[in-house]
């Protein structure tokens, strides 16, 4: 008799394996991860975007994260640590989902045909997730390395000078794609992982959420080529005096 049948014929109980909490409580941890990344990014396009209002309003935002307030004519320090821990999150949010890839090319190969055969719109949407995750991982970490040696170099001039004189815009384009598909995906996705917005009828929520999607992709596409196209704008014209920061226009007392 096994030790399991001896317990069991005891106590009268049916001996259960434990299962391992560890997949469910990663999973959590991805989710959540990827929610902070999300809600970051609609933020992070509001105040990249706020150079479509003025110059003078996007410098005004730069130096309110330099904490001008505080420190006189603002400090790279909170700059620095609010990438940082972006940085971090965002490492660690891929590092999450590497347990989600197809680990072999035949595996890749796998699941493309199942995906065809099946033609199931939600596993498309995740072949598309982890094909942007993957440009992410290069896309995102240059951008946020450039971002951390140069956190005292932002505003309307040093922004527009970095993605035109700097050819940083080629980056822009393709970073800009990949996450607004991978981040609205990601939100689809975790909309009917948690079954939130479901209200009792799975399918015309899950229908409602794909539209919404859309349209959140659309809108951050739209928002950030017109951004990008302003920063260009203002880059080529500032070409001649690269280097020179921006003096706003209201009150002349910081430099950024
Ligand atoms: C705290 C961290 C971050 C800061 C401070 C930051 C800051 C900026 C700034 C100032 C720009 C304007 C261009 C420039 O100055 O070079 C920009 C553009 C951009 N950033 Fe970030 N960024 C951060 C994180 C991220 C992350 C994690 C992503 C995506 C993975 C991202 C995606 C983009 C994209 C796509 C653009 C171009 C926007 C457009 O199309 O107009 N950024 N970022």
């Amino acid at each position: 008799m096994s030790q399991e049948h001896i317990v069991e014929s005891l106590t009268g109980k049916t001996m259960q394996k434990r299962k391992s909490r560890i997949p469910a409580r990663l999973d959590f941890l991805q989710s959540a991860t990827g929610l902070f990344l999300a809600i970051f990014m609609i933020f992070h396009m509001l105040f990249v975007s706020t150079i479509l209002i003025s110059k003078d309003f996007m410098y005004s935002v730069t130096k309110a994260f330099e904490l001008s307030f505080i420190f006189e004519g603002g400090s790279s320090v909170p700059v620095f640590i609010s990438i940082a821990i972006v940085a971090l999150v965002f490492v660690f949010h891929a590092f999450l989902a590497m347990r989600k890839f197809p680990i072999s090319y035949r595996e890749a190969l796998r699941l493309k045909t199942h995906s065809d055969l099946m033609n199931h719109g939600d596993t498309k949407l995740w072949i598309v997730q982890v094909v942007t995750g993957f440009a992410l991982f290069f896309l995102g970490s240059v951008h946020l390395y450039i971002m951390l040696t140069n956190s005292g170099n932002i505003g309307p001039f040093a922004s527009a000078d970095r993605v035109y004189s700097d050819m940083m815009w080629t980056l822009y384009i393709l970073l800009l794609v990949a996450v607004e598909f991978h981040g609205a995906i990601g939100l689809y996705r975790l909309s009917v992982k948690w079954g939130w917005f479901e209200n009792g009828n799975a399918k015309e929520s899950r229908a409602k959420l794909k539209k919404a999607k859309w349209i959140l992709s659309g809108v951050m596409l739209t928002l950030g080529v017109a951004t990008l196209i302003a920063y260009m704008k203002i880059g080529a014209e500032h070409q001649a005096n690269y280097g020179e920061k921006y003096t706003p226009q209201v009150e002349v007392k910081n430099e950024n």
